[in-house]
């Protein structure tokens, strides 16, 4: 038993970026564990927080006295960081780096998130844990170092590297494809880049459940702290999850497969970055659903 079952009060879960894709199923799925201190940068749900103040997070951190804390907040535009990289750097990396100073000297633990785009995307089978990153570009590069900059803190962390993520709320390829399938006849999408889709909602139940445990005492993270890839199992293209979006909405429009080459974007993009989640299913016993089931659950929600 916990402190927190013996003495019947709840545990206080900090989370930072509530109103993020993420953020947002975060808010619900975290709210059944203990009492969810829900900090963004506008302050909608909570305190305010911004990554680029850092005595702003030692306030914070200081102020809510946290028993646990999910960062799901980070620098995201992909395009932008390549000329805005000191920005990016300070928020995927630096602020990493200093959250997990003040939760190791507090012993508080934490979940944090990363990417497929610190590999390159060269190899022909999915990346594991193991395999050394090499990001192609700034955002990348800067998730890469929170991850090193977490982890050499010397907190007690779990970090989730994940893909693709999509969801009812915020900017991401199902939305957008939703919009512009409704608009146009005809839509050029990108066939040479795979990877796996991931359903918000999964990534903020999976990491509920991983929490409740963390919390219970039931797992240890000086035993199982560390990276794990977590994202929806298989693998597409993103013209096969479009066509996927296509026929599951029933819009009229047509596809049209096309090279990277053709969408040229300040950022390069890896052209396979599948994660093998086998360490997280090993680890934990659980395991993400198919792509197509979750996307095919999201969209019912949608309707
Ligand atoms: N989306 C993907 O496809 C994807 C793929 C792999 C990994 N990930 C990782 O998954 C995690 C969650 O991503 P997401 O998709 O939920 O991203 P998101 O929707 O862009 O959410 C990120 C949140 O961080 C907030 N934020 C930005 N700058 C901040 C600052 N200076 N201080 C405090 N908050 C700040 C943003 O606030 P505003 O909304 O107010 O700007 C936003 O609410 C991130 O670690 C991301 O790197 C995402």
């Amino acid at each position: 038993m916990t402190k927190h079952d013996m003495a019947g009060n709840r545990p206080r879960i900090l989370l930072i970026g509530a109103n993020g894709q993420v953020g947002w199923e975060l808010r619900r799925t975290l709210a059944g564990l203990g009492e969810v201190i829900a900090a963004s940068l506008e302050g909608e749900y909570g305190p305010v927080i911004d990554l680029l103040d850092p005595a702003s997070l030692a306030r914070l951190i200081a102020d809510s006295q946290p028993d646990a804390v999910v960062n799901a907040a980070a620098y995201t535009a992909v395009d932008k960081a390549e000329t805005d990289h000191e920005t990016a750097r300070r928020i995927n990396a630096d602020a990493v780096g200093e959250l997990g100073a003040l939760l190791a000297a507090r012993g508080t633990p934490i979940i944090h998130y990363s990417t497929d785009f610190v590999f390159p995307g060269t190899l022909d089978r999915p990346y594991t844990e193991d395999d050394q990153p090499a990001p192609l570009n700034v955002y990348g590069e800067t998730k890469l170092g929170g991850e090193r900059a977490l982890l050499e803190s010397g907190a007690r962390a779990l970090i989730f590297r994940t893909s693709w993520v999509y969801g009812a709320r915020g900017a991401n390829f199902l939305l957008t494809m939703l919009r512009l399938l409704r608009e146009r006849d005809e839509l050029r999408v990108v066939d040479d880049q795979i990877g796996s889709p991931t359903w918000s909602r999964m990534l903020a139940e999976m990491t509920a459940m991983i929490l409740y445990r963390v919390l219970r005492g039931e797992l240890d993270l000086d035993e199982v702290g560390g990276l794990y890839h977590l994202t929806g199992s298989g693998q597409v293209s993103w013209y096969g999850f479009a066509s996927a979006i296509l026929e599951a909405s029933g819009l009229e429009s047509s596809l049209i497969p096309i090279p990277s080459t053709d969408y040229p974007a300040p950022a390069k993009r890896p052209l396979y970055s599948v994660l093998d989640n086998r360490r997280f299913r090993e680890t934990f016993g659980l395991a993400m659903p198919d792509w197509r089931i979750s996307l095919d659950q999201c969209l019912e929600e949608l309707r």
